[in-house]
C-alpha cells in the first residue's frame, strides 16, 4: 500500500477485487476539471494562510494547469493505484512538481474535495440543463403562438371534456417547465456554497459553510438534484404520453417527424414513436436513481461514510438522462406536424354540455340544477341516437321550459372557447396573455 496517499500505516496489499470495488476513478474522473479548479483555488488560500510560499503556490498552479491540459487532450494516464479523481490528480502533481505537491492537502480531506468538486460540477451541469429547458420552452411557446387558432378536444379521464385550443395544451406543459426551471435555480443557490477545508468535522477559519458536519453527511444538493430530475421528467413523461396518443392512427392529431420515429423490422407500415416512449420511460429511470440513493442515505451515521461515494453515478446519470430528454423533446416539439382538420373534426356537440348548463345558469337556474338538466338532455340525445345539437326545440322544452331558440348559439366550438376569457381561460385573448407571460418570464431568466 506504500504507493497510496494514505499508505503509511499499512503493510499488507489491497486485494485486487477490493481495489476495483473501492475505486471511483472509473466514473468520478468526469469531475477532473472541477477537482483542478478547486485545488488551484485552495492553493491560493493556503498561500494567504501562509501554509505554502508564493513559489510553492505557483508550482502547484503550474502543475495543475499541466494536468488539466493532459485531461483535456485525453492523455492523462490513470494508474491502478489511482483510487479516485482526487488521488489521481494529486499523484500526478507529485510526479510533476515533487515535494510541494504534498502541501496541497494541508487542512483539507478528500471528503471536502469530493463535496466541493460535486458542487462545482453540478453548478455547470445546472447551467446547461437550464439552457436546455429554456430552449424547449421557447420552442413550445412559439409553437403555441403560431398555432393558437387550432381547436381540439380537451380530455379528463381520457374522455372528451371540453373544446380547448391546442396552444392551451402546449402551454400547460411549458408552464410546468417554467416551474422546473425555477426549482433548478433554487438548487443552484444551495450548490453555490464552498465547503472546502472542512476536513471531516472541525472547522478551519477560511471556510464558508456554517455547518461542517451537516455539509458532509447530508448530501442534500445531490438529493435535491435527483428529486428535481424526477419531477422534471415526470412532467415530460406525461406530455410524451399525450403526444403518443395523439400520434396514433385512431387520433391522428399529430404526425411525428421521421427524425424522431423508428420502424418495425417485421411490419413495413409501422412508424413507431420511439422518441416519445423513451422520453416517457426516463422518468422511471431517474426516479429509480433518486430512490436508490435515498435508500443508501437512510440510517447512515453522521458525517462522511464511504456509502456516499454512490451519489456520483446517480448524479451523473440523472444529468445525462435529463440533458438528453430535454434535447430530444425539443427536437420532437419543433418538428412534429399537426393535423388541424382532424383535431377540429374530433370535437363533438356532447363536449358542449357544460356550456348548455351555463346557458341555463344565465337564465337564472342554479348551476347544480342546470347540470342535472343538461345531463337529461345528454340522455335524451343518447336515447334518440342523435347528436346533442340535433335534438328538436320540442325535445329540449320537454326537459326544461327555459330552453328557447337562442340555444342554437351554444352549438359553436369557437364561441365556446371564446367565452372563457378570464386569466388562464381558453379564449384567444387569455391564451395570448399566457404566451406573453411565458415570453417575458423567459427573457428574465
Ligand atoms: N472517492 C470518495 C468518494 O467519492 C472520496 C472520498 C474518500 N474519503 C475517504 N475518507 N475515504 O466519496
Amino acid at each position: 500500500q506504500g504507493n497510496k496517499l494514505w499508505g503509511g500505516r499499512f503493510v499488507g496489499d489491497t486485494d485486487p477485487i477490493m481495489e476495483k470495488f473501492n475505486a471511483s476513478i472509473g466514473f468520478d474522473q468526469r469531475m477532473w476539471d472541477a477537482d483542478i479548479r478547486g485545488s488551484k483555488a485552495y492553493a491560493k488560500a493556503l498561500e494567504r494562510a501562509r501554509l505554502v510560499t508564493s513559489e510553492e503556490k505557483d508550482q502547484i498552479i503550474t502543475g495543475m494547469d499541466q494536468i488539466s491540459d493532459e485531461w483535456s487532450r485525453g492523455v492523462f494516464m490513470i494508474k491502478p493505484e489511482d483510487e479516485d479523481i482526487h488521488t489521481a490528480n494529486e499523484r500526478r502533481l507529485k510526479e510533476l512538481i515533487g515535494a510541494p505537491a504534498g502541501k496541497l492537502h494541508t487542512g483539507r480531506s478528500r471528503n471536502d474535495q469530493v463535496v466541493t468538486d460535486m458542487r462545482l460540477w453540478l453548478r455547470d451541469a445546472i447551467s446547461t440543463l437550464k439552457e436546455n429547458a429554456l430552449q424547449l420552452m421557447s420552442t413550445m411557446v412559439e409553437r403555441a403562438a403560431a398555432e393558437i387558432d387550432v381547436l381540439f378536444p380537451g380530455y379528463t379521464h381520457m374522455q372528451r371534456a371540453q373544446p380547448i385550443r391546442w396552444s392551451h395544451w402546449i402551454l400547460s406543459h411549458a408552464a410546468a417547465l417554467s416551474r422546473d426551471v425555477e426549482r433548478l435555480q433554487e438548487i443552484k443557490k444551495r450548490v453555490n456554497v464552498l465547503p472546502l477545508g472542512r476536513y471531516k468535522m472541525n472547522t478551519q477559519n477560511h471556510c464558508l459553510t456554517l455547518f461542517s458536519i451537516h455539509q458532509h453527511s447530508q448530501s442534500l444538493n445531490r438529493i435535491f438534484f435527483l428529486f428535481w430530475g424526477s419531477m422534471c421528467l415526470t412532467h415530460l413523461s406525461k406530455m410524451a404520453e399525450d403526444l403518443l396518443l395523439y400520434s396514433t392512427k385512431e387520433y391522428s392529431f399529430i404526425t411525428l417527424s421521421d427524425a424522431y420515429s423508428t420502424g418495425s423490422s417485421l411490419m413495413p407500415q409501422k412508424k413507431n414513436a420511439d422518441s416519445l416512449e423513451l422520453i416517457r420511460s426516463k422518468a422511471g429511470r431517474v426516479f429509480g436513481r433518486c430512490a436508490g440513493f435515498l435508500m443508501t442515505l437512510k440510517g447512515l451515521p453522521s458525517c462522511y461514510n464511504k456509502d456516499l461515494q454512490e451519489d456520483k453515478e446517480a448524479m451523473f446519470d440523472c444529468y445525462d438522462t435529463v440533458h438528453a430528454v430535454l434535447q430530444v423533446t425539443t427536437g420532437v416539439m419543433s418538428t412534429l406536424k399537426i393535423n388541424p382538420t382532424v383535431m377540429e373534426a374530433a370535437l363533438s356537440p356532447d363536449m358542449l354540455a357544460t356550456d348548455l348548463a351555463y346557458y341555463l345558469v344565465k337564465k337564472g337556474m342554479p348551476f347544480r340544477e342546470a347540470h342535472g338538466v343538461s345531463g337529461k338532455v345528454v340522455f335524451a340525445a343518447e336515447s334518440k341516437n342523435v347528436a346533442l345539437n340535433q335534438l328538436t326545440m320540442e325535445d329540449l322544452s320537454t326537459v326544461s321550459p327555459l330552453f328557447r331558440s337562442d340555444v342554437s348559439s351554444v352549438w359553436d366550438y369557437s364561441s365556446s372557447v371564446e367565452q372563457y376569457s378570464a386569466p388562464g381561460g381558453t379564449a384567444k385573448s387569455s391564451v395570448t396573455a399566457q404566451v406573453e407571460h411565458l415570453r417575458t418570464w423567459m427573457r428574465n431568466q
